[in-house]
């Protein structure tokens, strides 16, 4: 644990490591006492290139790609931020959820800097850089309606303040962004898949392939997107052999059927929360994770948003996709709480936003993308 005082009535400075899955990160952020934040660096190095021709993230290679490259991205946040390790005043490293070499090479490396420089340690969720990152680009506060959406989760949360979040809804089966992968693969597209699902769906009619919209009207505002995966797979195979109109035409199809359904299920955790969460006047939404960044699905939120009396909040895509900044940020949120977590910390594999809620029927997801 640390020797330094806390010094949460002055600016903080932050660095923020990010390992859980595919991307190495580093940031270097400073948190003002007004509560406002400033981005100094913010490096990520993605390991597409290693994990592309396998369709999908390779843990053993994620760890080894992390090894190779942390150092210097690390060097790389400090030198653009112009920053000395002295002058930092926490390290944050995402401990979990996500893959286990990555989660170990960057909470070591992070613990190691921390107990040379005598600095406080702080174990961030991953998850939970994703949910306050709003705080950071927009100054949100809590409470907010949060639509969490990344290639290893789909949740609905209400966030009512740091460490405090609560799960609406969850995907019983396939994530959103996992949904756009998978599907993506089907077709012949790159990897990642929801960029080139995106970019497919552009010039498609997304009215040809008629696609079910999974637990529509259903109460609880869960998701389901793998019976859409397999309809669509369906379709595809009706379709052979495909042309470049019709990948165009099943990727708009899909995209559009994804977000008839996730607009449906936010519709209904909007009705609980009047029960649950009562809230006079405008409510706040934030949009977070990598799906975040697709622009029609941005569209569509916000036409809901006008008719719902929402005030719509989705950070922009370089900061929605995985990145240490967001790390960075949510160790000073908790840094500023008095968080100050021992070296002996674990990393886990696993590692909810909402540890009260119970298991979802239906769902056998461990969930190591995060
Ligand atoms: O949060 P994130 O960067 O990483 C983890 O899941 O850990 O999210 C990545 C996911 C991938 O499934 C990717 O296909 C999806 O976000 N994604 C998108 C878009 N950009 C990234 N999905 C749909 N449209 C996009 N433009
Ligand atoms: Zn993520």
């Amino acid at each position: 644990m640390s020797n330094k005082p806390l010094k949460v009535l002055g600016p903080i400075k932050i660095l923020g490591i990010e390992t859980s899955c595919d991307e190495t990160a580093a940031s270097i952020i400073v948190r003002h006492p007004d509560g406002s934040g400033e981005i100094l660096s913010n490096i990520v190095r993605t390991q597409l290139e290693e994990h592309a021709a396998f369709g999908g993230v390779v843990p053993e290679i994620a760890a080894r790609a992390h090894c190779e490259a942390l150092d210097k991205i690390i060097k790389a946040a400090m030198l653009e931020a112009n920053c000395e390790f002295k002058d930092l005043d926490a390290i944050g490293a995402s401990s979990g959820p996500g893959l286990i070499g990555g989660l170990l090479v960057g909470t070591m490396t992070a613990k190691a800097i921390a107990s040379v420089h005598k600095l406080p340690y702080i174990a961030v969720n991953h998850l939970a850089g994703h949910a306050l990152t709003a705080g950071l680009t927009d100054q949100t506060k809590p409470p907010y309606l949060l639509l969490l959406v990344s290639g290893g989760h789909t949740q609905l949360l209400w966030i009512e303040g740091v460490g405090n979040y609560t799960r609406i809804g969850s995907t019983i089966d396939d994530a959103l962004g996992e949904a756009f992968d998978k599907t993506a693969k089907l077709l012949g597209l790159g990897y990642p898949g929801g960029p080139e699902v995106e970019k497919w769906a552009k010039d498609g009619d997304e009215t040809r392939f008629k696609l079910p919209s999974p637990l529509k009207g259903r109460k609880e505002p869960n998701f389901s997107f793998s019976g859409l995966k397999t309809a669509l797979r369906q379709q595809a195979e009706k379709a052979q052999p495909l042309s470049d109109q019709d990948i165009h035409d099943l990727c708009a199809s899909f995209q559009k059927a994804l977000i008839t359904s996730v607009m449906d299920r936010v519709n209904m955790a909007l009705l609980q929360l009047d029960d649950r969460f009562p809230i006079n006047g405008k409510r706040q939404f934030v949009v977070a994770g990598g799906v975040a960044a697709n622009q029609k699905l941005k569209s569509e939120l916000e036409k809901f948003s006008e008719t719902h009396n929402l005030t719509l909040i989705v950070p922009p895509p370089a900061l929605c996709t995985d990145n240490a900044a967001m790390i960075a940020w949510a160790a000073a949120e908790q840094f500023a709480t008095g968080q100050n977590d021992p070296l002996s910390t674990p990393v886990r594999s696993r590692w909810p936003l909402d540890e009260s809620a119970k298991p979802i029927l239906g769902s056998g997801k461990a969930g190591s993308k995060a």
